[in-house]
């Protein structure tokens, strides 16, 4: 039986992820530090036979045997990513170099979950991944943006000289329940807020676009990009084309959670992208995969795991 990997496992999307792996019958080795993550995301697991949890930090070397590797130990939000800045340079890049030396010691196939945010403020729309990006090396979000770059070199000069077989995929805004309640990402922010009946923040006019992609979605494309041939190394996007303005996404929310609060606006934050959407062309062709759940539908689940952890 495959025995999987999956750093990050106590987060948002590590922990969906086992749930899935599990279902499917494999093995999962969950590693986490708990810097974002959490024992309650996998409290259901640790009773599961073909379940393993490991405190560990991905900085330091870890021995372990395992078949596939999906690393995802990051903190993901601008909140998390910039409390400890360099420990998330860090986290990219020595977590990159030691799953990597781990992957090649015991023969494993990688996954690098990487982002969006590789294109920073991007000048293209929408992004395909021939796009090189338009990224500040030293703003307060070049932690994050940077870590993830030099993680896919990483990758991609394992893959040239070791002949590692990986897989890079880019992520681009993911939402669902499980995400954080105060890590300042825009659904979870105006989900909490609509919840708790405090003004919805809206940074800068409110026309700034996004997409997002429903959890279940992305993870179907990761598990699939992880299960291609090995000549398929990515990046590959993998998000939801569907473009949304804040000003949209907070209406949507209030019609949805039947709040009363109000909408208000705060300047913008430095480096904040204005625009961006993924071009999901490649994942289409190479993982046959397209996102299904739309937003209002997402938003209903999201909404109602928040109701629980809010009131
Ligand atoms: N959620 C998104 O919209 C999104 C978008 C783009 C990329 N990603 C990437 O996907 C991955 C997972 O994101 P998420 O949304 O689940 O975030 P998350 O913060 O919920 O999960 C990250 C997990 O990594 C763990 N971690 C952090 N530093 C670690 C370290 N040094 N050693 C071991 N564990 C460590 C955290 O404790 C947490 O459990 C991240 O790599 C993130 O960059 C997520």
């Amino acid at each position: 039986m495959k025995r999987i990997l999956i750093t990050g496992g106590a987060g948002f999307l590590g922990s969906h992820l086992s749930d899935r792996l599990l279902a499917q019958g494999y093995e999962v080795l969950c590693v986490d530090n708990y810097f974002t993550g959490s024992k309650n995301n996998i409290a259901h697991l640790l009773n599961h036979r073909q379940f393993e949890l490991i405190r560990h930090d991905v900085t330091f070397p870890l021995y372990v045997e395992v078949d596939e590797i999906y690393n995802l130990a990051c903190p993901a939000s601008p909140v998390h990513y910039q409390r400890d800045p360099v420990q998330t340079t860090k986290t990219s890049v020595h977590g990159a170099i030691n799953m990597l030396g781990l992957a090649k010691r015991v023969n494993a196939k990688i996954l690098q979950a990487s982002t969006s945010e590789i294109y920073g403020d991007p000048e293209v729309h929408p992004q395909p991944e021939t796009y090189w990006g338009k990224v500040n090396a030293v703003g307060i979000r070049s932690c994050y943006d940077e870590g993830k770059r030099c993680a896919e070199t990483l990758f991609f000069d394992y893959w040239r000289q070791h002949k590692l077989r990986i897989k890079v995929v880019r992520i681009f805004n993911t939402y669902g329940p499980r995400m954080h309640p105060n890590d300042g990402r825009v659904v979870s922010n105006f989900i909490v807020q609509a919840l708790r009946g405090q003004d919805i923040t809206i940074y800068g006019d409110g026309s700034q676009t996004r997409s997002f992609c429903y959890v279940d979605d992305l993870l179907e494309a990761m598990v699939r990009a992880m299960n291609t041939g090995d000549d398929f190394t990515g990046p590959v996007n993998i998000g939801n084309p569907d473009e949304f303005s804040m000003l949209e996404l907070a209406n949507l929310v209030l019609r949805l959670t039947g709040s009363q609060s109000r909408i208000s606006f705060k300047p913008l934050p430095a480096d904040d992208p204005k625009q961006r959407q993924p071009d999901i062309s490649l994942a289409k062709t190479a993982l046959g995969w397209e996102p299904t759940v739309t937003l209002e539908e997402g938003l209903k689940e999201t909404i109602s795991y928040f109701r629980k952890l809010v009131s």
